[in-house]
């Protein structure tokens, strides 16, 4: 097991660049086998989810190669509509693949999804989405069939705005003939850039980042290129790191455009937050005030996966701040965790009510959820003397190589393997 050790009390100072976005590159590597051509995808973020997406998509009869940030795919020899069972349990994603499987072979099998411990999150709005199009679903034993001989395009109607079923109703629709509309559809900004690309690749798919989304079916995709958008919880992760450490932090190729809710909330801490095109500079105050209350919500509401990190900034903010988590119901793992830190936090269900103390000490605590386990190092990067956290790996998964990223920024902060 790697951990990761943080000498806290360092302010971060300095400049860095935004990697591509783990949200959008997972359902763009998808969406790559809705073309038998070859996909050139740049900026690819180099994080464990997006190798298991690779792992996946191999096991599949895909072709990819990967140098550096730059991935070439090619989905010509894909021979297979079932997805191995073992990497579909490490991995949510892995859901995303039964659009494009559908749209590619009319069948499709795959075992229910892994992913971080968040919440129960079920697939039922995906599997009511792509019955809304005619495939006939079978759920045996925790596999689950899908026959798409009678596909066709429709009408399909979202309980909730959920991103993941939002974009593999999309993916599937893309040959469908005909107009296929999804109402209740997620606008986070990663559904318009998957849109962007599937459109890159001759795909009609109108109004993604809106409510109603229209998918104009067409014959067959064709390969592009493709550089998916920079990563706005990464972004907001780094500019977390500085406003905890009462530091000063210039981001470039930053999402600024859909970083409106994350940043005015570090604006009602203190902070200030300057934008220009794609760079985002934040300086931080001594000390952050709490803000009242954040509640997550679908884009364009606060993004659940900046409310831990959100959480951190409390624990040694000036007051009482309460954060409220609409979005999954279990996703206080790292209160818990804080509270060894010496943070004062008590959660009630959905809710959390942080008390500000004046400062943190160093502990040894464990990762429990990608966003959480960001959360914990940043609190260490505040904290009095040594934080320890372990299980590294659950980070791993949607931040490339953090400490490399905090240590540029001036934090003290190493990845250790465990004896
Ligand atoms: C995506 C993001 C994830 C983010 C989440 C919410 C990716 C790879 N992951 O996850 O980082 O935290 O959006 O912004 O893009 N739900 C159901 N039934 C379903 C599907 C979802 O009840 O069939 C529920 C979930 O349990 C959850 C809520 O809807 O409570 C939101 O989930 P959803 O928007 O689908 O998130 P994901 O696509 O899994």
């Amino acid at each position: 097991m790697e951990s990761f050790v943080v000498e806290g009390g360092r302010r971060l100072e300095g400049s860095l660049r935004v990697d591509g976005a783990k949200n959008a590159a997972l359902p763009i590597l998808a969406a790559c086998v809705l073309t038998e051509d070859e996909v050139t995808l740049h900026g690819m973020p180099d994080i464990t989810d997006v190798h298991r997406m690779t792992d996946i998509l191999c096991m599949l009869g895909c072709s990819v190669q990967r140098e550096g940030h730059d991935m070439v795919v090619s989905g010509r020899e894909m021979c297979r509509s079932e997805m191995p069972d073992g990497l579909s349990k490490q991995i949510r994603s892995s859901i995303f693949m039964l659009g494009p499987i559908l749209s590619r072979f009319r069948q499709a099998t795959v075992t229910y999804p892994g992913g971080c411990e968040i919440g129960m999150r079920p697939i039922d709005l995906h599997l009511s989405g792509l019955r809304a199009l005619g495939v006939a679903v079978q759920e045996e034993g925790g596999v689950i069939h899908c026959d798409g001989a009678a596909m066709h395009a429709g009408e399909v109607h979202l309980d909730y705005p959920s991103v993941g079923a939002t974009e593999n109703v999309m993916m599937a629709a893309a040959t469908l003939p005909g107009e296929t509309v999804i109402h209740n559809a997620a606008r986070e900004p990663e559904v318009a850039d998957l849109a962007a690309f599937m459109n890159a690749c001759g795909a009609r798919v109108a109004g993604a980042g809106s409510a109603v989304i229209t998918v104009t079916g067409v014959r067959r995709l064709h390969g592009a290129a493709y550089t998916p958008m920079a990563d706005r919880i990464v972004a907001g992760t780094l500019l977390a790191a500085a406003a905890i450490t009462g530091g000063d932090v210039c981001l470039t190729g930053a999402p600024a455009g859909h970083m409106h809710a994350i940043n005015a909330k570090l604006r009602e801490m203190g902070c200030d937050v300057a934008e220009d095109a794609d760079v985002i500079r934040l300086t931080s105050p001594v000390r952050l005030r709490a803000f009242p209350l954040l509640q997550t919500q679908p884009h364009p509401g606060f993004p659940t996966d900046m409310q831990a990190q959100m959480l951190a900034l409390l624990t040694t903010a000036q007051g009482t701040g309460v954060v409220v988590e609409n979005v999954f119901e279990n996703r206080f793992t790292h209160a818990g965790e804080m509270n060894r830190m010496g943070a004062r936090i008590l959660c009630a269900g959905r809710t959390a009510i942080v008390h500000g103390v004046s400062r943190l000490t160093g502990a040894q605590v464990t990762a429990r959820d990608l966003r959480g386990g960001a959360a914990l190092v940043l609190a260490g990067l505040a904290a009095e003397g040594e934080t320890r956290v372990d299980n590294a790996a659950i980070i791993d998964r949607g931040y490339e190589r953090l400490e490399r990223q905090l240590s540029a920024l001036g934090a003290e902060i190493r990845r250790e393997h465990a004896l």
